[in-house]
């Protein structure tokens, strides 16, 4: 349905669940894909199983929270593929914890990951965006805005990056960038969900919470960064896209009440 043939794709956090996902749906969609996380082994692997899509593909082993790698990857990347059409940023760390649980560095560290890596995603990749033309997407959570039992560390980094987002699109659309946020609901398979949901239980009290009532797909987070990339999508620019099945309609009841019950609180 989307032809991203000679575009180039980055993915920050690419090399595993909902990330990966994005990045297959670019390569089937014919774009060239780059991809960025710590562990070789999982860079290798990602990049093999996009070039068996194909198409171009190329990763890098690199920690969002260090600027100089992270520029390092961007400066390469475009000397090979060129400037970037789409950027997704969506390295992220998590795991639950009551408040009193999570040391300095435990929030440290998912702050790190998750605000200030796309902080330096959006910032080192912003010389090699297509002026005018790019789409940035940032991948959040419903915890951005909702406050949620276990979580305070991941709320607060959340929160942090919608708001990297709102104010890059007020001073990014002047030269034709166009930067969104998508906020997954639970997606199944994911590592994300083994941490949150780490039972049956769990993830009964989590299905009973989505108004769709089911867990989300790596695809249909895939079609909303397709979607939002696509010139079908040419006016959005700074705005939060929850992809969740109404899960975050319910608010803290729904979500904080079913992951507090799924963590045995
Ligand atoms: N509960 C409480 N604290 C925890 C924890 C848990 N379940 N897991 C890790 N921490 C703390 C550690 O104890 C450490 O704090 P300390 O030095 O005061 O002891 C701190 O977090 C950092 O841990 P470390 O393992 O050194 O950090 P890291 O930078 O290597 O890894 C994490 C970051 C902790 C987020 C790790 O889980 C990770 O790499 N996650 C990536 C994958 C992921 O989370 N996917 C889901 C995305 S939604
Ligand atoms: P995942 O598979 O663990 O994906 C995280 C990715 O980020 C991996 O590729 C990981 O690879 C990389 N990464 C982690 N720390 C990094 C760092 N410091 N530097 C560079 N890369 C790093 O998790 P997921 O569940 O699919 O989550 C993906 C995104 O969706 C995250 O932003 C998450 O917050 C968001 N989200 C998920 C859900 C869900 O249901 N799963 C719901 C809402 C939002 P390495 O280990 O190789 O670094």
């Amino acid at each position: 349905m989307y032809d991203y043939s000679n575009k180039t794709v980055f993915v920050s956090g690419g090399t595993s669940g909902i990330n990966l996902g994005i990045a297959h749906a670019f390569a089937k969609a014919g774009a060239r894909v780059a991809v960025m996380s710590r562990k070789q082994e999982k860079v290798d692997a990602a990049v093999e199983a996009l070039k068996a899509r194909g198409g171009d593909a190329i990763g890098y082993a690199a920690d969002v929270r260090d600027y100089t790698a992270v520029d390092a990857a961007f400066k390469d990347v475009a000397s090979r593929f060129g400037t970037l059409d789409v950027l997704i940023s969506g390295a992220a760390g998590n795991f639950p914890s009551p408040a009193m649980g999570i040391s300095p560095n435990g929030f440290k560290s998912v702050v790190d990951i998750d605000l200030l890596g796309t902080f330096h995603v959006v910032r080192a990749a912003f010389p090699y965006l297509t002026k005018p033309g790019a789409s940035v997407i940032n991948i959040s959570a419903p915890q951005a805005w909702i406050p949620m039992d276990f979580q305070m560390h991941v709320c607060a980094a959340k929160a942090g990056v919608d708001m990297v987002t709102r104010v890059a699109a007020l001073e990014w659309g002047a030269v034709g960038i166009r930067i969104n946020s998508i906020a997954p609901g639970p997606i199944e398979g994911t590592e994300g969900m083994k941490r949150l949901a780490p039972n049956e239980r769990a993830n009964e009290l989590i299905t009973q919470s989505v108004p769709l009532g089911c867990y989300g797909t790596t695809d249909d987070i895939a079609e909303a960064a397709m979607w939002l990339s696509s010139p079908m999508a040419r006016y959005i620019t700074g705005v939060v896209l929850p992809v969740d099945g109404g899960w975050s309609l319910g608010g803290v009841s729904a979500m904080s009440m079913g992951l507090k019950k799924a963590m045995g609180g």
